[in-house]
């Protein structure tokens, strides 16, 4: 087996059935309701390595990106950062954990204050986290503005005069100011145009080799995710339907959902030619998932076994997936 899925010694970032719900509703005519948007995922991310997770809109893809962040608390399950289990870390630990973890966000023009010098925006993680000198952050803020492939003397201007791709190297340059391991970018290049997306993906791509950094790498775009990632997750109603190394993802693909996916982007690779599965229909709502396997309703294989007993992420030699059959729909690709 040539690719191969863990390396426990480097993960980064592990997750564990890993969880969280929103509880909403509850108004005049109605109860309260819980979304289970993320509803279970398990993976680990290697420092150096890219993960990108994929799927529909609504799929849980940044609920993913927030709870990796620890911007929010997960519901269930158990989330490691460097080996260590955020739920039973002390705050000094907390502290550390959050300055390892940084995430990048997809809108390049709402996520910088407007009425901040790019000097001062870059250095606040500092002022909050470091007991740097004013001098020694201004020093850190100019290295990472020409890591970003902007110039220093960009340190005084404001946001309004930089365009959407050079507010994304801003972005990143911000998120990379406590020396983070592990970079969560939800949609970095979605917004930009697709001429800039390429230079934004290769500074990624270069940031990355330097420091070593682990990226989980949102997006529902295959043909950027096919560019820049290790590891392929797909997610279908917050839950990862298949999961492994991009080319066995991409050139192999074994469940039904992802081939679809691979399907409707043509543009992705001619030369493998996947079989034309069509989607049917919309994403059924995490408020109420269909039972047994969530894609029953859409799948051209699904039998009666498929709306009662919900699939496990199975392993076969390339990747995981979670089909009750993924052997028959696969037999070629199985059968070797
Ligand atoms: N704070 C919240 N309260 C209630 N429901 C939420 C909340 N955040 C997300 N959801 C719901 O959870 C599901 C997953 O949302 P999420 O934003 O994670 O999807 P996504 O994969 O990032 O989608 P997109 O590709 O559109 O960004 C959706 O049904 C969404 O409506
Ligand atoms: S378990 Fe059944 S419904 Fe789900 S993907 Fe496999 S064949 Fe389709
Ligand atoms: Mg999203």
């Amino acid at each position: 087996m040539s690719e191969q899925l863990h390396h426990d010694s480097q993960s980064v970032l592990e997750a564990r059935s890993l969880a969280r719900h929103y509880d909403i509703g509850g108004g005049f005519f109605s109860k309260p309701k819980t979304v289970k948007a993320l509803a279970s995922a398990s993976f680990n991310l290697q420092a150096g390595k890219t993960l990108a997770v994929v799927g529909e809109s609504g799929c849980g893809k940044s609920t993913l990106a927030r709870v990796a962040t620890l911007i929010e608390t997960p519901t269930a399950g158990e989330l490691l950062i460097d080996g260590a289990d955020v739920a039973h870390a002390s705050s000094e630990e907390m502290k550390r954990l959050r300055q390892d973890v940084q995430i990048v966000f997809q809108d390049p023009y709402g996520s910088l204050n407007p009425r901040k010098k790019i000097g001062t925006i870059l250095e606040e993680p500092m002022v909050i986290n470091s007991d740097a000198s004013a001098a020694e952050r201004k020093e850190r803020a100019l290295e990472m503005l020409t890591k970003v492939g902007l110039r220093r003397e960009h340190y005084n201007r404001y946001p309004h005069m930089f365009s959407g791709g050079q507010r994304q190297r801003i972005a990143v340059a911000r998120a990379l100011m406590l020396q983070p391991r592990i970079l969560v970018a939800d949609e970095p290049v979605s917004a930009l145009d697709v001429s800039i997306q390429a230079q934004v993906l290769n500074l990624l791509m270069d940031l990355q080799e330097e420091f070593n950094l682990a990226y989980l790498f949102i997006s529902h775009d295959l043909s950027v995710v096919r560019h820049i990632a290790d590891e392929v997750m797909v997610m279908y109603l917050g839950r990862p339907v298949e999961h492994g190394p991009r080319d066995a993802i991409f050139q192999n693909p074994m469940h039904p959902y992802t081939k679809a996916l691979l399907a409707s982007t043509p543009a992705v690779d001619p030369r493998h030619r996947v079989e034309r599965i069509k989607l049917k229909g919309e994403l059924p709502s995490p408020i109420n998932p269909p039972s047994g396997c969530a894609f029953h309703q859409r799948c051209p294989f699904a039998e009666a076994r498929c709306s009662t007993e919900r699939p496990e992420l199975t392993d076969f030699p390339r990747q995981k997936v979670a089909c009750h059959f993924a052997d028959t729909i696969n037999q070629d690709q199985t059968a070797a």
